[in-house]
């Protein structure tokens, strides 16, 4: 069995982060979300992957390389535009020739991984297998409708959803779905929906099996998605202190210091992780903090918040919270008078002020 990721995509709702970046770079935990889907693929055995790729091809490919150190055989399949999911498996058959597949989303974390679903799509051998999942917000997925445990309507983010059940981004799929993706035509948002191929294998009366998932999984499209995939991720962290902590600071609960990290004259009350090189000196790191590579944190308090490398945060007088901070980002008190805001801000930012 093979695997295909898709990786392309423009990533619209986390800007201006993927203003500079890909949204599947983006780390929860200190590790790139593509790489939660990588290491799913390779624990269910694996081990030819296609990874789609669109405008963040180079990035992407620097960032997981031939795949070797996931025990991954990494194949790069360009996309020239994000022409929708079905496309994507289109332009991917030389990759995927006959071979039964999984294709997983790469904006997509599930925590239980994705072990037992492929074991019993080899076992069962339907023609497709989908996940699905009860969700609040059934109108921004794939909503599935079932009549007596078959699903018998798949449509694309409806107005009014006909059930709660959203599709996740993990399917299964033999050689039959290259037939569907070529006999469907563009959506309203002119994408080539895999919801609409899947709904061409039910209606041709292929064999369709769905899976409805308990344990957590999340979309991580949107600043709170993300937060809370860094949350649930970080609540299952085993500590472990590569840096240096001094005497005067105190570590409280799970927490990750990683090498060449420093903690001075600080606390920091986990589930949290510091990257690598990264200081922390006279502060507060509070729950559910992850705190990337060569960060500064100066005098402050941080919490609930995710900071990208290379960032410095210094002198807050109030705490940072729910908060994604790009990189190279420099947030801290200005000296200057008049006593006022100064901002350099991107596009598509949102800042808070107290
Ligand atoms: O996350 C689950 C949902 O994913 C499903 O419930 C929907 O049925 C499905 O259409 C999809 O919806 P999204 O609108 O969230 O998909 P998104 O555009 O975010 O793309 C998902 C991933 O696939 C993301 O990593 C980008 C990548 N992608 C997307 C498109 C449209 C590609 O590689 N190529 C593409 O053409």
């Amino acid at each position: 069995m093979k695997g295909l990721i898709l990786s392309g995509g423009a990533g619209t709702r986390l800007r201006p982060i993927t203003h500079t970046q890909a949204k599947q770079l983006v780390p929860v935990a200190n590790k790139p979300i593509l790489f939660y889907g990588l290491e799913a693929m390779q624990q269910a055995g694996i081990r030819d992957v296609g990874l789609v790729v669109g405008a963040t091809h180079r990035e992407i490919e620097e960032a997981v390389g031939n795949g070797r150190r996931f025990g991954l055989k990494v194949t790069y399949i360009e996309q020239e535009a994000p022409l929708g999911l079905a496309h994507a498996v289109k332009i991917s058959q030389s990759f995927l020739k006959k071979s039964p597949f999984v294709m997983y989303l790469g904006d997509n974390i599930i925590k239980d991984g994705i072990n037992s679903l492929v074991e019993e799509f080899r076992v069962r051998k339907p023609n497709a297998m989908i996940l699905l999942a009860h969700v609040k917000e059934p109108q921004r997925f794939g909503v599935a409708e079932l009549k007596e445990e078959k699903v018998v309507r798949l449509t694309e983010k409806p107005k009014k959803p006909k059930s709660d059940l959203a599709l996740v981004g993990v399917y299964m799929f033999d050689h039959n779905i290259f037939k569907a993706v070529k006999a469907i035509r563009p959506s309203w948002r002119n994408e080539l929906e895999i919801t609409d191929a899947i709904q061409y294998l039910i209606d041709k009366k292929y064999e369709v099996h769905s899976h409805i998932i308990n344990g957590w999984w999340k979309d991580t499209g949107r600043l709170e998605d993300i937060l809370e995939a860094n949350r649930i991720i970080l609540d299952s962290l085993e500590s472990k202190i590569y840096g240096k902590i001094d005497s005067k600071s105190r570590l409280i609960g799970k927490i990750r210091i990683e090498k060449g990290a420093e903690v001075i004259k600080s606390t920091i009350r986990g589930p949290a992780v510091i990257g690598r090189k990264t200081r922390i000196i006279n502060s507060y790191i509070g729950p559910y903090s992850s705190i990337s590579y060569n960060v500064t944190v100066n005098n402050s308090e941080i919490e609930h918040s995710i900071i990208l490398e290379h960032s410095t945060v210094d002198n807050l007088s109030h705490r940072l919270e729910d908060s994604l901070i790009g990189k190279n980002v420099y947030i801290g008190t200005s000296p200057l008078k008049p006593k006022a805001y100064r901002l350099m801000v991107g596009d598509n930012s949102q800042v808070g002020v107290i």
